[in-house]
């Protein structure tokens, strides 16, 4: 699959229109010095009027899957209870108008814009009462949306809106930006997303008249041995189920890392019986959200790996965070086999790009040849992991188009097509056409 991806709060803009209610986001970057510019998702891209052009451009590009999210309080307004009809009906024209392009959809059904009114109700991930409320929103979604909608993604990356969202003594950059008084509490609120993840498998299985396809996103840690030889590679896994033992591991293996356990004894969440059978459901692949990872080696240390720190002028590619490690793809998805001990699982990488760093030119176009660099580099290494046998379904970058990127509001653009946010006009950016290529010759280009 070749495809590309977006998110609901991202860019369909539309914040208080058709009856949607505010989500945690939109109350969030209202709050002075929580969004760069004190920029608000509440125009975006305006997708939810102008879909139909950008799906328009999908087609151009050639995608054949296109990722999105359903915004919960667009269809339940207060969380639970009165559905929006008119928010359904959104989600109706928008995959008719894929499937009239020859686009298959591919639901997320939580990308972080939790409805405001279960944050003021019960503070939101805090209160095990999402959990329910989770999976009833997942039932009607199944009930309604499931005869045209085969492939659900229950969460997008647990970590960042749970770890990113609840500091421990200082508030997190995330919505609604809490600060908790331990680290028990933020493990319990990720025990909590865990468990929605479950019920939310179930609720699906339960609910769409077709049988789906169901998969999480998840932003795991890949590890790349400094040195690829046994040593370094038993490095990386050790590595690998440790790092990611509170998160991915119980989703794949049904139980936290023991050694995870260990690091966090002092901190583990409540866990009630049957928990960690809800938290183990079958999935019919993984979504892998790479865009870098960390370099390991072997270590005479009780972990027997030491993660490597970044030396100072270590390559990224716009935000920070973003060091440009293209190997990071092929042990994602190495890794899941390897160290998860999960081989039988299909793995799409569901987000992978990074951010402009250049403006347009006279005309309009963004020359950005960093970002294709970044692409092709990544995209030969995920090529390895399909010459080596490993099951890689698909494909979808990160993003469509510029959009609304969290705590840094419009001030990092992650698209293929350039956005102007006063006039909605879109241009596509020469790594649009570049991509194009790639998918019309189904390889690197
Ligand atoms: C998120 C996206 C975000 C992207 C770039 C991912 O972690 O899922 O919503 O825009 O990274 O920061």
């Amino acid at each position: 699959m070749w495809g590309v991806a977006t998110a609901a709060c991202q860019i369909e803009g539309a914040a208080a229109i058709d009856g949607k209610g505010p989500s945690i986001w939109d109350v969030y970057s209202r709050k002075r010095g929580s969004i760069d510019g004190g920029d608000t998702p509440e125009v975006a891209c305006d997708f939810y009027q102008h879909f139909p052009d950008d799906v328009k451009l999908m087609q151009e590009l050639g995608v054949k899957d296109f990722r999105f999210s359903i915004s919960w309080p667009r269809v339940l307004p207060e969380g639970t209870g009165r559905v929006n009809e008119r928010g359904l009906d959104f989600y109706k024209r928008l995959t008719d108008t894929l499937f009239s392009h020859g686009i298959t959809p591919h639901a997320t059904l939580y990308h972080w814009d939790l409805p405001q009114a279960l944050q003021d109700r019960y503070d939101g991930w805090q209160s095990r009462r999402v959990v329910e409320d989770f999976g009833a929103y997942a039932a009607l979604m199944g009930k309604h949306l499931g005869d045209r909608i085969r492939d659900w993604m229950t969460l997008n990356e647990i970590s960042s809106f749970t770890r990113g969202a609840y500091g421990v003594g200082k508030p997190g950059q995330m919505a609604p930006g809490h600060s908790l008084a331990s680290e028990r509490d933020v493990n319990q609120v990720v025990h909590h997303a865990l468990l929605a993840h479950g019920i939310a498998c179930q609720a699906l299985r339960a609910s769409c008249p077709a049988s789906p396809r169901i998969s999480i996103a998840e932003n795991y840690s890949p590890f790349i041995p400094v040195l690829e030889d046994p040593a370094g590679v038993d490095a990386a896994c050790k590595a690998f189920r440790r790092e990611n033992g509170g998160i991915l591991m119980p989703i794949l293996t049904g139980s936290y890392d023991l050694e995870w356990m260990e690091d966090h004894r002092d901190s583990l969440p409540e866990m009630r019986p049957g928990d960690m059978e809800l938290i183990h459901q079958p999935l019919n692949a993984l979504g892998s959200n790479c865009y870098t990872g960390r370099y390991v080696r072997p270590a005479e240390k009780p972990k027997g790996y030491e993660i490597i720190a970044w030396s100072p002028k270590f390559p990224v590619a716009g935000p920070t965070w973003l060091h440009i490690v293209p190997e990071s793809i092929y042990w994602a998805v190495r890794l899941v086999g390897e160290a998860a001990a999960r081989k039988d699982l299909p793995i799409f990488i569901s987000e992978n790009g990074c951010a402009d760093s250049c403006e347009p030119d006279a005309s309009g176009l963004v020359r950005d040849i960093d970002r294709i660099m970044y692409y092709r580099a990544y995209l030969s290494q995920l090529l390895r992991a399909v010459a080596e046998g490993y099951p890689v379904t698909g494909y979808f970058p990160w993003s469509l188009l510029d959009n609304f990127e969290w705590a840094r509001g419009y001030s990092q653009r992650f698209g293929l097509v350039r956005v102007d946010y006063a006039t909605q006009k879109r241009t596509p950016k020469l790594s649009y056409d570049w991509y194009r290529g790639v998918i019309a010759a189904n390889r690197i280009v």
